[in-house]
């Protein structure tokens, strides 16, 4: 079964194609990370299946279902993750939760037991707990990172779309946030769209990598026949 696929999307924008005539599916429980030069697409590509872009032309169908703009199947992390810098990371983990309690709760912090022990799992699972009283904006780019992801877990959601989650990190700190988040997509077991800039993390923590040119998917090739050429190819043409 898939978990998302896209059929036959076309954006344009002020007639510029930005993506283009593009078919893809991601069987559920992988991980795919998506490839290509800037500006070929990745980031519209990530917003478009998140339903944050509705697409000129062409349907997107999640477990075989067509998408509903409503539904909560999809977390989707932004680049620029989208973290309140001047709160702590328990509260930051909490707006994750807030589409699913009611107003008056998310207004007067009066959280459930079960949401409350939720965010304390899943922050004791991202190593993050011993941060939980720290303002978001005094985190390393690594911890940040990992605030985003709880907050995206909190949520339930079946398939995560992450965008350069490692792009601002160093392979040290790229390797730390990756390894934990796949242990938990593993134990959840989440599907995951991503696109990372730096083609070894790709290769260590995808099922496939599509490349992604003028947006066009170009070659989907298993992470493990991923080379340096691979590398060239893509950020020398
Ligand atoms: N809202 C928008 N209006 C006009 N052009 C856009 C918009 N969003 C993206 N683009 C253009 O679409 C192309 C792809 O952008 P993007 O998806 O950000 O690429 P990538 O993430 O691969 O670097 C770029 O040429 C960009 O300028
Ligand atoms: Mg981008």
């Amino acid at each position: 079964m898939d978990a998302i696929s896209l059929n036959s999307i076309r954006l344009t924008i002020n007639e510029k194609k930005i993506l283009d005539n593009l078919t893809m599916s991601i069987p559920q429980g992988s991980a795919v990370t998506i490839m290509g030069p800037n500006g070929a697409g990745k980031t519209t590509l990530l917003r478009v299946a998140s339903g944050l872009v509705r697409p000129t032309s062409g349907e997107i169908y999640l477990f075989g279902k067509k998408f509903d703009k409503n539904q909560r199947l999809l977390g989707y992390i932004p680049q620029n993750l989208g973290l309140v810098g001047e709160l702590d990371v328990f509260t930051n983990v909490m707006i994750g939760a807030l589409r699913r309690m009611p107003r008056w709760r998310a207004i007067s912090g009066t959280y459930t037991k079960d949401t409350v022990s939720e965010a304390y799992s899943l922050m004791y699972d991202l190593k993050i707990s011993h941060l939980k009283d720290t303002k978001v904006k005094k985190l390393s780019g690594g911890e940040k990172q990992r605030v985003a992801i709880a907050r995206t877990l909190i949520q339930k959601p079946s398939i995560i779309l992450a965008d350069e989650m490692t792009a601002s990190l160093d392979f040290k700190a790229a390797v730390t946030v990756m390894d934990i988040f796949t242990e938990i997509k593993e134990k959840m077991g989440i599907t995951l769209l991503m696109t990372h800039h730096n083609p070894e993390i790709a290769k260590m923590y995808s099922d496939n990598v599509l490349i992604l040119i003028n947006g066009k998917i170009e070659k989907n090739i298993p992470s493990k026949e991923i080379t340096k050429e691979t590398a060239e190819y893509l950020y020398e043409t």
